[in-house]
């Protein structure tokens, strides 16, 4: 069994104290106006260094990174003119992926705790040489605006230090803020490395790092982090962080993981905001950047076709527990409730990212129907337009270990639309649907909090306002949705059951 739900509840602003006119229109002006900022992200399509196969000398390296430099100011420029307190950029977004430990080196710096009070812009030297600490930082001074990249740091070691590896240096996958002054506010390096960086190492603890801004608090995570409850779950939980900044290279993957999907998602399940900017390369599947709210994608971008980058802003709320969209849910609660009918419909098996899932199909055109795998049970209510001979949806329940890229525990609760009519391909990848959907219920006996609702449709896009949780656990689209449905998932992580991964270095 999974962690025990605890509901969250938080009151809402109280408007009910307005003495006199002059503090009732302060309080109202406040509430509907100051109370929130505008957020930019930009999808950057990266341009990689010519040279990958073997070390370059640090000039090369950094004329590589300003290509990179000079595209992605452009972006803080015109986000900074449009009123963007903050922008966002992406994960490898200044050089790429294709390294090694000994290709990337002429591409690092050392990266200062910013306790120290550094302002790169007008010391540029006080650190040794970090020419792009400093260009970033004059970037954000120049533009008034806080800047939010990735970068490599760098930390020598010796022998005395037991851990240190035998090139005598640490290097971390670096996420770094620079504020509207151009002051460094935050360095945090990535706790949860994806197979395959071996380019860099894992910081001993993993760290929490956040900053006040007067648009709220801010946290920092990367890419795969997003997975884990260290550092991503405990930012918000514990430290009351409004807005997560997500720097990622987030390599797309049906039907659960796309980056717009699973990110959106994530900002609904834990109520914040989030701003993900993911590294542009369709060859590589990435694409899907997004500004999220807890109550929907406040704007998304996801082009698996062209090769251009692109820029999105869009307003947030600043304490976005505080609106009145919020609210806290019981996962569990409406699933309680009903009973577990066992229907006529077979059940099978089928797999998704190689976790094998119970599913049954979607049989009438209209139906309520469960299936269930060891202690979760998953229940849809659903009425199509249409039942289509050609195409077929399936329920699914997962309750297990995932355990390929990566270790985590799972209880997901999924309606797919199979690839074709045979059932084998349940599961698998499909980008199209034409079946609509007037509405549907979806809900679970989760047996844990962190609960991340996902709503696919057809062609890769999301559907904000389309559907809604409700403070009992159910995902619910009441008029259905724009277009046709891809996927409908609850994806439920356990993280207390997870099991320690093996780092392979
Ligand atoms: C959530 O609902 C379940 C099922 O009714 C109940 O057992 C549990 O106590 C609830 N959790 C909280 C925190 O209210
Ligand atoms: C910032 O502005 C100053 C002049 O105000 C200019 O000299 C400098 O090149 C600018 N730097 C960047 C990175 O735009
Ligand atoms: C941000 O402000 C809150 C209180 O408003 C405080 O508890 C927290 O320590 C501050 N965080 C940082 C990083 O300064
Ligand atoms: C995308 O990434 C691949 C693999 O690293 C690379 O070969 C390709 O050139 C990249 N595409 C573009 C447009 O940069
Ligand atoms: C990208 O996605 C396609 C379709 O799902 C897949 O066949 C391909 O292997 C993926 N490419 C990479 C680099 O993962
Ligand atoms: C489904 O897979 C499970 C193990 O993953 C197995 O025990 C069960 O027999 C399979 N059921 C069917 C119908 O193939
Ligand atoms: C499904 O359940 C809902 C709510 O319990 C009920 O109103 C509806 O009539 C049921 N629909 C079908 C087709 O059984
Ligand atoms: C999905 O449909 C769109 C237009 O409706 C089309 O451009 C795209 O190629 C289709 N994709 C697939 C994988 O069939
Ligand atoms: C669904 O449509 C009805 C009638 O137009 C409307 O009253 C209701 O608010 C809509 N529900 C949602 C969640 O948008």
């Amino acid at each position: 069994m999974c962690q025990w739900s605890v509901t969250r509840v938080k009151s809402i602003m109280a408007l009910h104290a307005c003495f006199n006119t002059f503090f009732c229109l302060f309080f109202i002006y406040r509430f509907t106006s100051a109370d929130t900022y505008l957020a930019a992200v930009y999808e950057h399509a990266v341009k990689l260094p010519s040279v990958q196969d073997r070390p370059v000398s640090q000039e090369e390296a950094l004329s590589a990174m300003n290509l990179n430099l000079n595209v992605l100011e452009d972006a803080v420029k015109q986000a900074a003119k449009k009123g963007a307190r903050i922008i966002v950029t992406p994960e490898d977004g200044i050089y790429g992926w294709s390294f090694n430990r000994d290709t990337i080196f002429p591409y690092l710096e050392n990266i200062p705790d910013p306790n120290i009070n550094w302002t790169p812009c007008t010391e540029p030297d006080r650190f040794g040489r970090a020419p792009v600490q400093v260009r970033l930082s004059c970037i954000a001074k120049n533009n008034s605006i806080y800047v939010a990249a990735n970068v490599g740091d760098i930390k020598p070691c010796n022998a005395i230090d037991p851990k240190c590896p035998k090139d005598g240096r640490y290097q971390y996958n670096t996420d770094v803020v620079f504020a509207s002054d151009g002051k460094l506010v935050a360095r945090y390096h990535k706790y949860n490395l994806f197979l395959g960086e071996k380019q860099f190492d894992q910081p001993a603890e993993p760290e929490f790092v956040t900053f006040n801004t007067t648009f709220g608090t801010f946290g920092i995570f990367t890419c795969f982090d997003v997975l884990f409850y260290n550092p991503a779950v405990y930012l918000v939980d514990n430290l009351q962080v409004d807005t997560v900044l997500f720097p990622t290279a987030w390599m797309n993957l049906l039907p659960h993981l796309t980056a717009i999907e699973f990110h959106s998602a994530w900002a609904m399940g834990m109520g914040v905001n989030f701003l993900a900017a993911n590294t542009h390369n369709t060859t590589m599947n990435m694409t899907g950047s997004g500004i999220y709210a807890p109550d929907k994608a406040r704007a998304y971008h996801y082009d698996a076709e062209t090769d251009n980058g692109h820029l999105l802003i869009a307003k947030l709320d600043i304490h976005p527990k505080l609106s009145p969209h919020y609210t806290a849910v019981n996962w569990s609660l409406y699933a309680a409730g009903l009973d577990t009918v066992s229907e006529d419909n077979a059940v099978f098996n089928g797999t998704i990212f190689q976790d094998v899932y119970t599913f049954i199909t979607l049989n009438e055109a209209q139906e309520n129907i469960s299936v269930c795998q060891k202690d979760l049970c998953c229940h849809l209510s659903y009425s199509m337009k249409e039942k289509q001979e050609d195409e077929l949806y399936a329920l699914g329940a997962f309750d297990g270990l995932h355990t390929v890229e990566g270790q985590y525990y799972l209880q997901v609760c999924t309606l797919v639309k199979c690839k074709n009519p045979d059932l084998k391909t349940c599961g698998e990848p499909v980008e199209n649907a034409s079946t609509e959907f007037e509405k549907f219920s979806l809900s679970g006996s989760f047996g844990t909090k962190y609960v991340f609702p996902e709503v696919l449709l057809s062609g890769v896009h999301l559907a904000p306002g389309e559907f809604e949780v409700l403070n009992d656990g159910r995902l619910r689209s009441e008029n259905g949705t724009s277009k046709p449905v891809l996927s409908v998932t609850l994806f439920g992580r356990c993280y207390e059951k997870d099991q320690d991964v093996i780092w392979i270095v």
